[in-house]
């Protein structure tokens, strides 16, 4: 498969980050039996993480701007372009030992996203995708799942973490989804979320409360896969309001009613 140069730089930064991550994912394993429990060595592993991921990525494309969950907003002499990247989504499992986690690496250009990156080392799962030229996992060509029965679907959702978000609201959505579909999820990373909504592994998901560099990469990758993207107005606001509604058509405005629905 060829890939644009844009794409090599994104796979390069995220296996160099990934490698330091799963050097300390292996040792976060070991930790979780001592008393003082992972917590500072997961918060430092994430900062290396981010750290190796803005030089790589600086080194590539100099001018760029960079948004990173762990050190904010940079702006570079180029103000038309932004990274916006998580150098570890999926925190609470990697803290935990649980093997679900990846570096996200979106690239906005004039306001739109227009490339992503989304790594899992621990199942090498590489997503990637680039606007107008479809998503992928690893050499495969990705489709959103053309279910289009909500009694047949599975959705991926997130919950609220505790003392941020709206919790009374969460549950009455999760009650409006879960009367009308065959299974929800909450796996703890949004951008595997929205990755797993491109390759066809879930049929929906949708989450409030969440930050541009949860949402970059992964919802292009969804558009790529023939998906749809919105925030739960239906409205293209993802990063402003925070929230993200993603399926197939269909999909996606059965969701919309059951959660608007649901308020
Ligand atoms: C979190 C994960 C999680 C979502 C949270 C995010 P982090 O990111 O994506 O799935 O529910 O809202 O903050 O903290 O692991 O980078
Ligand atoms: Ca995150
Ligand atoms: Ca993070």
């Amino acid at each position: 498969m060829l890939r644009s140069a844009l794409l090599n730089v994104m796979i390069a930064a995220a296996r160099k980050a990934a490698r330091s991550l799963t050097r300390d994912f292996r040792e976060v394993e070991h930790l979780q039996v001592s008393v003082k429990g992972p917590g500072n060595f997961v918060s430092s592993a994430d900062h290396r993480a981010e750290k190796i991921l803005r030089e790589e990525l600086a080194k590539a494309r100099p001018g760029y701007g960079f948004l990173g969950e762990e050190c904010g907003h940079q702006e570079g002499p180029d103000k038309t372009h932004t990274w916006i990247v998580d150098p570890l989504d999926g925190t609470t499992n990697f803290l935990h030992g649980i093997p679900q986690f990846c570096v996200s690496i979106g690239l906005e250009r004039e306001g739109m996203i227009v490339a992503g990156v989304i790594y899992n080392p621990i199942a090498d799962e590489l997503f990637t995708g680039e606007r107008g030229k479809g998503a992928f996992l690893n050499d495969q060509r990705l489709r959103v799942a053309a279910r289009r029965q909500l009694a047949e679907a599975v959705f991926a959702c997130g919950l609220p973490h505790r003392g941020r978000g709206d919790l009374a609201l969460f549950h009455k959505e999760f009650a409006a989804v879960q009367d009308k579909v065959a299974g929800l999820r909450r796996f703890g990373s949004a951008a595997l979320d929205l990755a797993w909504v491109a390759a066809g592994r879930v049929d929906g998901y949708w989450e409030r409360n969440l930050s541009p560099w949860d949402m970059a990469a992964g919802l292009l990758l969804v558009r790529e896969a023939g998906g749809f993207v919105s925030d739960v107005n239906g409205s293209d606001a993802m990063m402003t309001s925070h929230s993200i509604v993603a399926g197939n058509d269909t999909m996606h405005q059965e969701l919309l009613k059951l959660l608007n629905g649901a308020n």
